[in-house]
């Protein structure tokens, strides 16, 4: 787990691949509980599972507007996309990642303020009772869910071209976001 703190054009750093790996375990969590959910309907599992959705969701809200702010500010000196279309395809998908990873979670925190309840993420109570506004509630009401699962298929979509590059091309994609400085030497 070695390596520096800030981006190179050579290598995610450190907080980039801390942010970035957590926040994966993260979204696996919450994903699987809406698919146990779903597979198992009322159960202990689930309501383990899904008892933490929000607080879950809470944090990935807060960690991915960090992770905006670090990428912005390592912008220049990150690992660059490959030239031509695919570069571009990169680059929108991680813009696409980035937008929904944004707009699940913050629709979904409009609807909870808006439903009037009191908001205790992990407990911690943040916001009493209040009066409740269908207006703000409107929005998740029709998006949270659809757009959740887009977001999980952009991710399998990710995932499958990251594949791609390490066991077909061959190119050292994955070192770049990796912990293991062999494989990343071994990729040379
Ligand atoms: C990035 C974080 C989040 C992800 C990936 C996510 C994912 C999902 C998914 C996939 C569903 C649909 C389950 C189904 O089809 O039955 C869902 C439903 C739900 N989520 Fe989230 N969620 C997130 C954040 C939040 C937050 C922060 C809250 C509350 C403040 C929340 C509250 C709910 C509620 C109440 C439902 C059930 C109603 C509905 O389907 O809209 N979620 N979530
Ligand atoms: C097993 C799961 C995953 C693997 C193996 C993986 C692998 C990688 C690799 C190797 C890179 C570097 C690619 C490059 O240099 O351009 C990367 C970047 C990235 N990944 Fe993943 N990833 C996974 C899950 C996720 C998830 C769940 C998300 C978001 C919901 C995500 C979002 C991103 C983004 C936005 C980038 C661009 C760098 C950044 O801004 O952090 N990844 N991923």
């Amino acid at each position: 787990m070695t390596g520096q703190i800030f981006d190179t054009p050579e290598r995610y750093g450190l907080v980039s691949r801390l942010l970035h790996w957590g926040m994966a375990l993260l979204f696996a969590w919450q994903f699987a509980g809406m698919v146990v959910k779903l597979s198992l309907g009322r159960h202990p599992v689930t309501a383990f599972m899904v008892g933490t959705h929000v607080s879950i969701g809470t944090l990935l809200f807060t960690l991915v507007l960090l992770r905006l702010v670090w990428a912005l500010f390592n912008i220049r000196r990150r690992p660059g996309h490959s030239r031509g279309w695919l570069g571009w395809a990169a680059r929108l998908g991680h813009g696409c990642l980035y937008a929904l990873m944004l707009i699940v979670p913050a629709l979904a925190l409009l609807r909870h303020y808006g439903s009037g309840r009191p908001f205790e993420p992990f407990g911690i109570r943040l916001m009493e009772a209040s009066t409740r506004v269908e207006s703000l509630m409107a929005p998740a009401n029709l998006a949270h869910r659809p757009l959740a699962w887009t977001l999980l298929a952009l991710i399998a979509g990710h995932v499958i071209m990251v594949l791609i590059h390490h066991f077909v091309w061959r190119d050292g994609f994955w070192a770049r976001m990796g912990w293991c400085r062999r494989a990343e030497a071994g990729q040379r």
